[in-house]
């Protein structure tokens, strides 16, 4: 296991990166409602980035075709921005990350459109809740499992289901860095969190089964039984002040 270890200076770097990726975030957040096609928000936040001088860290990686993730309903992750129109009653995870002076941001929201039912509005506030309770436990002298185990008490104890088969993962001068920071797991358990580390913790949460399939595209996950997931992710430091969350707008 290679876990980079970011110096100060990165982790303001990192900050930066981030910020725009919250930003981006918030200003899709507003465009999000009932008439909007998922490809239109594709579109803006690849502008929006571009205005701001970064590069959409999503496409072209892997072979992934569009700037965002907009995963719809039982979609979980990786939904592929299309013409689909977005209805009162949806709820669309918006993923989004950028390439910004040598350094990556990551972060996820999943937002809902006109008015949605008790259950998907108990569903995001369960796992916005799970992820700021991952937060948290991202302190020196925790472990890895400290996370996952309380995303997974947490979303569980109401009922729902965390995904397996994905999960966060390190962020630095790649996308996709050591540790694997799973959603579910044992307190105590697996590698020893350091300052330094910068992690984007993103638990997916389903109102059924945690099990999941990729459709025929390659990329989109959805749920096996058709019902709701959620998805929230942030990035995060760890340091000796505790835990700094760099996808934050100001
Ligand atoms: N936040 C997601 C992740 O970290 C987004 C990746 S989409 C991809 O896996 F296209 F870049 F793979
Ligand atoms: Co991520």
């Amino acid at each position: 296991m290679m876990v980079i270890l970011k110096r100060p200076d990165e982790i303001e770097k990192m900050r930066a990166s981030n910020r725009i990726v919250a930003e981006i975030l918030a200003a899709l957040q507003e465009k999000t409602k009932p008439g909007i096609t998922t490809i239109e928000l594709d579109r803006y936040s690849e502008e929006m980035a571009k205005k701001k001088g970064a590069k959409p860290a999503f496409k072209g990686y892997r072979g992934y075709p569009f700037a965002l993730c907009a995963s719809v309903n039982a979609e979980v992750v990786h939904g592929m921005p299309s013409n689909r129109i977005l209805k009162s009653g949806d709820i669309i995870s918006l993923d989004f990350g950028v390439y910004y002076k040598g350094y990556y941001g990551d972060a996820a929201i999943t937002v809902p459109i006109g008015d949605i039912s008790e259950e998907a509005m108990k569903l995001l506030k369960i796992t916005e809740q799970s992820l700021y309770d991952g937060i948290r436990q991202a302190e020196v002298g925790n472990r890895l499992g400290d996370i996952s185990s309380v995303v997974q008490n947490g979303v569980e104890a109401a009922g729902f289901s965390v995904v397996r088969d994905f999960g966060g993962h390190g962020i630095g001068k790649r996308l996709h860095e050591e540790p694997h920071v799973p959603n579910y797991g044992i307190g105590g358990r697996g590698i020893e969190l350091k300052s330094g580390m910068v992690l984007a913790i993103e638990p997916m949460v389903n109102t059924g089964t945690y099990k999941v399939n990729i459709l025929d595209n390659g990329w989109t996950v959805v749920t096996e039984d058709g019902k709701l997931s959620a998805h929230f992710e942030h990035t995060v430091a760890i340091t000796e002040q505790g835990p700094v969350i760099l996808s934050l707008k100001n």
